[in-house]
């Protein structure tokens, strides 16, 4: 077989390869939009990510700058105060969150929600799920920092009801992003208590 011959049937076979592939992930978020009604709030089950949910959870970390790694999540799940939790419905693992335990509050480390699946109201579950675990008399706040280009990130805890306390600079190695401290009082929960949008279904 000639040099020309072989270069044929490689590009041939690299652009049916590419073509395959595009149609697995057409596929996939067409499957997404078919079980789930688009533009209407999602009701998700929240419970404990197990080993198992890994491939979702890292699904979803890979739709975002600055990934976490398998190893990452191993090591920050395996710390004896650090919980993760997954958003799940139909069976479909659509966000994540990992906090940590501290004596006064709850730090959230890292919250996600698969992009096809955003503003559908699966976030605030997750934080409303933490937020009712929120008691004066022990943890009665939710710390967690947001870089300064993440402006989705920092209008959702907005509308949670957290506050930016404070901003540093220098804590990001990749970036010169400022880092937005906010926090999320226990007398937060009063305030808002009537807006939020699921309170009508628990
Ligand atoms: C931030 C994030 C978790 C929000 O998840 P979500 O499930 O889409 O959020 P919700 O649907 O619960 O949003 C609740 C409200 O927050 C606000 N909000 C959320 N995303 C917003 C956006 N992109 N722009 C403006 N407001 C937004 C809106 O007020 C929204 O209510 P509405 O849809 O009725 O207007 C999601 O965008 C995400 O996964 N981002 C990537 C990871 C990340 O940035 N995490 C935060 C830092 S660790």
């Amino acid at each position: 077989m000639s040099v020309t011959s072989v270069a044929i049937v490689l590009i041939l076979f690299w652009l049916v390869a590419g073509f395959v592939f595009m149609s697995i992930e057409v596929n996939e978020c067409q499957g997404m939009e078919r079980e789930f009604a688009m533009n209407q709030m999602v009701m998700v089950d929240i419970r404990f990510l197990i080993r198992r949910d890994m491939p979702e959870v890292l699904e979803i970390e890979q739709q975002f700058s600055d990934p976490w790694t398998e190893d990452d999540f191993t090591a920050s799940l395996m710390i004896r105060n650090v919980i993760g939790v997954v958003a799940e419905a139909k069976g479909l693992v659509l966000g994540y969150m990992i906090y940590e335990l501290h004596k006064r509050e709850f730090r959230v480390v890292s919250i996600a929600v698969y992009p096809q699946m955003h503003r559908l109201g699966i976030a605030t579950q997750l934080i409303d799920k933490l937020a009712g675990k929120l008691n004066e008399n022990a943890r009665e706040k939710i710390l967690l920092t947001v870089r300064e280009s993440n402006l989705a990130g920092q209008l959702f805890f907005k509308r949670m009801g957290f506050r930016c306390v404070a901003i540093t600079h220098g804590d990001y190695d990749d970036t010169n992003d400022a880092a937005y401290h906010f926090e999320y009082l226990i007398t937060a929960l009063e305030k808002t208590t009537g807006t939020s949008r699921i309170s009508k279904f628990v």
